[in-house]
């Protein structure tokens, strides 16, 4: 059983520095060595954390209202190639972030590699509190972090190369194959574009209203099975009693079980083909960091199948 590890010091799609250190806390934490000693994968692990220092440009002023365009495009570029290169060769591919707007980089990778190794268009689950569907213009805040959904489903076009142009067709996802868990600070132009596109989203409410078991059973009924999936994961979708230590705290989140149950109930359905782990920025609120750390290395073991029994 084969993973691809991929560590990502990034932290230029928001203001906070620090969630650049997650994937170094994440791995101290013993996280790698559980997957290979417990859960029994064979790791292809460059031992590096990547911070692209080399293709971050010296000067990158604010374009189309987003903060550092160029750094998030470049960097989500390269990170793109490695994700694309595991999810190439038939390896399920782990990314320990780094802030959100790296899943510019690693949905593409993998939505690329599907299309060509299983002729598949894939689905993603996104688990956050936040849709990240903001396109630059409807952004209040420019962070790109906020943003990477609407450039991966094609909702924000842009023709510059280096300001996301090079995400072609082939890397792109269906807003019919995303499912939202766990939304409940939704800015208003997002709700719009929820809307109008018919987008699935399970919010807090709708897990109140059914239980998480249900919720799940309906966000994969939508995906359909035996559909490829991406999960991508950010730490802030549980409530901050249990991971304190992220850039965009929200109350009123998912707890710990429901966290560990949604990952459970993907990696059950033996489709998972990739994983983001983001915004674990273990700098803020250091007193919870330890535990935001443990939370984010349950739920990767949760989706690569540690079970409870
Ligand atoms: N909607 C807000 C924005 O556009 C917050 C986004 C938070 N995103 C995240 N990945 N934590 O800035
Ligand atoms: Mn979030
Ligand atoms: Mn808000
Ligand atoms: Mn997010």
């Amino acid at each position: 059983n084969e993973l691809g590890v991929i560590a990502v010091g990034f932290s230029g799609g928001q203001c906070k520095p620090g969630v650049d250190a997650a994937p170094t806390a994440l791995i101290s934490a013993g996280l790698l060595t559980q997957l290979k000693e417990d859960l029994g994968y064979d790791l292809f692990h460059d031992n590096t954390v990547h911070s692209y220092a080399s293709i971050i440009p010296a000067s990158d002023p604010d374009y189309r209202n987003m903060k550092n365009p160029l750094a998030v495009s470049a960097v989500t570029q390269r990170l793109s190639q490695q994700v694309y290169e595991h999810a190439q060769q038939g390896r399920c591919v782990l990314t320990l972030g780094g802030d959100h707007s790296i899943a510019i980089g690693t949905i593409s990778g993998t939505a690329k590699a599907i299309r060509e190794r299983l002729n598949r268009e894939m689905a993603v689950i996104w688990v956050d509190a936040h849709a990240d569907i903001n396109t630059p213009e409807s952004s209040e805040s420019g962070n790109i972090h906020g943003m990477p959904v609407a450039f991966l489903t094609g909702l924000a076009v842009e023709e510059r190369e280096d300001v996301f142009g090079w995400v072609k067709a082939d890397q792109k996802i269906s807003v019919k194959k995303l499912v939202y868990i766990g939304l409940r600070d939704v800015d208003r132009g997002e709700k719009e574009i929820l809307r109008d596109h018919g987008i699935k989203a399970f919010s807090m409410h709708d897990i109140d209203k059914h239980g998480i078991g249900r919720v799940m059973e309906m966000a994969l009924g939508h995906i359909g099975t035996d559909t490829p999936i991406h999960l991508s994961f950010d730490v802030d979708a549980l409530d901050p009693q249990w991971a304190p230590s992220t850039g965009t705290p929200v109350r009123g989140g998912l707890t710990l079980r429901e966290g560990d149950f949604i990952a459970e109930c993907v990696h059950e359905t033996g489709s998972l083909v990739a994983m983001d782990l983001v915004e674990v920025n273990p700098s803020l609120e250091a007193v919870g960091a330890a535990e935001t750390i443990r939370a984010g290395c349950s739920l990767v073991r949760c989706a690569l199948g540690d079970t409870l029994l």
